[in-house]
């Protein structure tokens, strides 16, 4: 298992490049299964997450080629010559339960393994099944999985969504592209990554209203056919990179970044006294100097305040000028990075969903544990500011969704090496 280990010093300055959205892609990808005809995606991230979404691909038989270093993703998916989604695949990664919503509209059958729990949550997946009940389906769980048939196709529905759930907003979705009739999409997620799925399938085909908003309304059409489709810029890579000269001091630009995909965040920045300017190329970061004040934080669906983001946010908070509260409220269990910072030196009290942060003036490095994938990054730009050496275990969370991570960051005079594990 690979290690990373970084040494805490001074500021960062200089550009780093931001890829497209991991959860974007991962969205955009089964897409394909709604078509006989090619998929193309641009501006795709390289990261092991995509490379499991091909393998699971690949195994219902779509053809799945990556060119230009991986960026470019090349599918298609003539024909669907299994339909069994296995628990080898899902288990590696949950977001592969999005197959199941396309298959079934296609074909009138999927059977996909239930993820099971995860680090973070239970995570359980009843708002896809429901939204798809909704449209017709039959479904039966029998040993750990999904069966799911709809004989006659699905048939448009009205879904009312009693919480908002990204993966099951982009199954729905996906599903009601092909359904007979009309759907609305009631308290649906309104993050940029449905966004962009949305403007991917209607450049397939497909009639969609309202993305963006709470409510969207799909008329379904007979078939979709192919298109070319870019990314959409990684909001969570962004953040991340913005965090690093706001922890680190100095000023850097992210590449691609635009503020309506970070709104919240950013103004947790500026109340922080971290400056960020939009640039022809993207978002500039500015530390000058001085202790960044503390912030209260509370995680929302979009276009709230993101949870992907709030344990690299508790990396800053954790040397600012006060007290912050950091209020977990999509996930139950998304502190675990806590006890990690804690032996970094920071001073943070959970309880239940809320953690209060004492600011200290600075963290020391020490060996750590990456327990999940944001996680491990907020140990990372944790240790770019702290004294000495941090040695970040299990970093292979960190290759689910962070590509180049140590290129980017030496790139703006990190410290940060990998050392290569059994
Ligand atoms: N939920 C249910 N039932 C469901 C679905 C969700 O109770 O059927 C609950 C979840 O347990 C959670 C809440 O609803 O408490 C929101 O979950 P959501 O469905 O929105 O999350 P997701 O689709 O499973 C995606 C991202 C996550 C990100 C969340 C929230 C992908 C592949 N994953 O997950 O990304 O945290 O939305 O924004 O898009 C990450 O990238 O590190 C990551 C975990």
């Amino acid at each position: 298992m690979d290690s990373i280990i970084v040494t805490g010093g001074g500021p960062l300055n200089g550009q780093i490049p931001i890829a497209g959205a991991k959860n974007a892609c991962l969205a955009l990808m089964p897409a394909t299964l709604l078509s006989e005809e090619p998929l193309t995606l641009t501006n795709a991230p390289r990261l092991s997450d995509i490379r499991t979404m091909t393998e699971l691909l690949t195994s219902l038989g779509a053809e799945v080629a990556g060119l230009q270093g991986g960026q470019v993703l090349a599918l298609s998916s003539h024909a669907l010559t299994n339909h069994t989604a296995e628990y080898d695949i899902v288990r590696k990664m949950r977001a592969s339960i999005l197959v199941l919503g396309p298959m079934l509209a296609r074909d009138g059958q999927a059977v996909v393994s239930l993820p099971g729990g995860c680090a973070i949550g239970a995570r359980p997946v009843d708002l896809h099944l429901r939204a798809l009940e909704a449209m017709g389906a039959e479904l039966d769980l029998r040993e750990g999985y999904v069966h799911a048939r709809a004989p006659r196709g699905l048939r448009g529905a009205v879904v009312d969504f009693p919480l908002v759930s990204v993966g099951a907003t982009e199954n729905a979705l996906m599903a009601a592209t092909l359904a007979r009739g009309t759907s609305v999409l009631r308290n649906a997620a309104r993050e940029p990554e449905i966004v962009d799925l949305a403007r991917c399938l209607r450049a397939m085909g497909a009639q969609i209203e309202g993305e963006g908003s709470s409510e969207i309304t799909i008329e379904g059409v007979a078939r979709l056919h192919g298109a070319t489709h870019p990314v959409v810029t990684d909001r969570i890579e962004l953040g991340t990179y913005m965090l690093a000269p706001a922890i680190c001091g100095g000023e850097v630009e992210c590449l691609g970044g635009r503020i309506e995909l970070v709104g919240a965040f950013c103004e947790k920045l500026d109340a922080a006294g971290i400056s960020v300017e939009e640039t022809p190329a993207g978002l500039k970061v500015t530390r000058r100097n001085g202790r960044v004040r503390a912030v209260d934080v509370v995680t929302e669906p979009f276009p709230g305040f993101p949870t992907d983001l709030q344990a690299q946010m508790m990396a800053l908070l954790a040397t600012t000028e006060g007290t912050s509260t950091l209020e977990e409220r999509i996930f139950e269990n998304r502190f675990m990075h806590a006890p990690e910072l804690a032996r970094m030196g920071a001073q943070i009290e959970v309880q239940g969903g809320t953690a209060r942060v004492h600011g200290v003036e600075r963290l020391k490095g020490a060996p750590v544990m990456a327990t999940d994938l944001r996680a491990s990054v907020s140990l990372i730009l944790a240790g770019l500011a702290a004294e000495g050496e941090t040695l970040v275990r299990r970093v292979y969370h960190l290759d689910r969704g962070y590509e180049r991570v140590e290129e980017k960051l030496g790139g703006v005079g990190a410290r940060i090496e990998r050392i290569h594990g059994d």
